[in-house]
């Protein structure tokens, strides 16, 4: 039966990796159906809305979408796309599985880790305001009630996949209310999985902790700053942000997005490495539950990612973005 996706390219190179992920997940003999749509700047000065209501409304439809990065303007303009997207369907849990690719020249060996990022409040509640000139206050919104539940998700995905250990980043001992209950709700879940372990850091020691042992981490949950900011960091830990894919989970729709944004420093250019929005498409086909397809791209890729010649010049090689999805579509054709 086919499956109808919504299909948002984005902007900056967010076009052409979409249009590579697309091509490989049809070679992959799934059924998609897509349905495309604009955000940010180009549905902004078209509509007068960065993320139009049909955009959202054919997710809630499908219930399941492929997005490309959309920028965010800095410092003014409207909300980040992204984030009023992850708000407005409740798409409470950001999923990036941190895992080294075999032959891939990277960092570290054997990582094979799963960073869990509360997704829709913490610093990005977006609520901030001029006190008086000169004064600019930012609310941080931690409640007990999206704590427990990404708290939850973590041990569930822990217990599904056979890991052995969550833990929780925070910075409690300097905000004590928020993160306090952050951690607290994280302990409370915690005793409901005796047979995983448990454990947390403060998040600056845990930036150094992933630099230097990040083979001892499995599952770490954190809110949403720091679940920001450390996901960048452990892309940075298996070969950058152009192979790391994400998924942003709600209780019915799933919306699969790379780590990484629009790249405006590479864009257009036929440089970009596909590759981390078409594991996300891999997360997508074994969400639909095509796992026979998931399992054919997830093979090319990591067949195309272990010849050097066939690389992006992101990852040490020098195939164009074309080059390089041209490869994988003949490796699935082949395979
Ligand atoms: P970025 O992730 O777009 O780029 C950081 C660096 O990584 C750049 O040097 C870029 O060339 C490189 N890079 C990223 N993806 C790559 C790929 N697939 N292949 C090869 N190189 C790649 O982060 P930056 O520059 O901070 O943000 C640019 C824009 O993207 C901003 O407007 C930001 O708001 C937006 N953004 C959107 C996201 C989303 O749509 N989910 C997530 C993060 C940022």
């Amino acid at each position: 039966m086919t499956k109808k996706v919504t299909l948002i390219p984005g902007d900056g190179i967010g076009p052409e990796v979409t249009a590579a992920a697309v091509r490989v997940l049809e070679a992959s003999g799934a059924a998609l159906e897509w349905h495309e749509h604009i955000a940010g700047t180009e549905a902004f000065e078209r509509t007068g809305h960065p993320l139009p209501d049909e955009l959202l409304d054919s997710i809630r439809r499908h219930r399941v979408a492929l997005k490309g990065p959309v920028s965010t303007p800095v410092g003014q303009g409207f909300r980040s796309v992204n984030v009023q997207l992850r708000k407005a369907l409740d798409l409470f849990a950001n999923v990036r599985p941190v895992v080294t690719v075999p032959k891939l020249p990277a960092r570290f060996e054997n990582i094979d880790l799963v960073v869990v990022r509360e997704n829709t409040e913490g610093l990005y509640s977006g609520i901030e305001h001029v006190v008086v000139e000169g004064v600019v206050e930012s609310l941080k919104i931690i409640t007990e009630r999206a704590s427990t539940r990404i708290a939850r998700f973590a041990f569930e995905l822990a217990r599904t996949q056979g890991r052995k250990r969550v833990t929780a980043v925070h910075k409690a001992n300097i905000m004590k209310l928020a993160d306090g209950l952050f951690m607290e709700c994280f302990h409370r879940v915690a005793a409901d999985y005796p047979e995983i372990e448990s454990d947390d850091r403060i998040v600056d020691n845990m930036a150094m902790q992933l630099v230097v042992y990040p083979d001892r981490y499995d599952v770490l949950v954190l809110p949403n700053l720091y679940g920001d900011i450390l996901s960048d960091l452990c892309a940075g830990l298996v070969g950058g942000l152009g192979v790391v894919p994400g998924a942003n989970l709600g209780e019915e729709i799933a919306v699969f997005e790379a780590v990484h944004g629009s790249a405006p420093d590479i864009a257009g250019q036929n440089v970009a490495n596909p590759t981390a929005l078409i594991r996300s498409g891999v997360l997508l086909l074994r969400h639909l539950g095509l796992q026979e397809e998931a399992r054919r791209v997830h093979d090319a890729l990591q067949a195309a990612l272990a010849e050097p010649s066939e690389r992006t010049r992101d990852v040490g090689g020098t195939a164009s973005t074309t080059e390089f999805t041209d490869a994988l579509v003949r490796r699935i054709d082949a395979g």
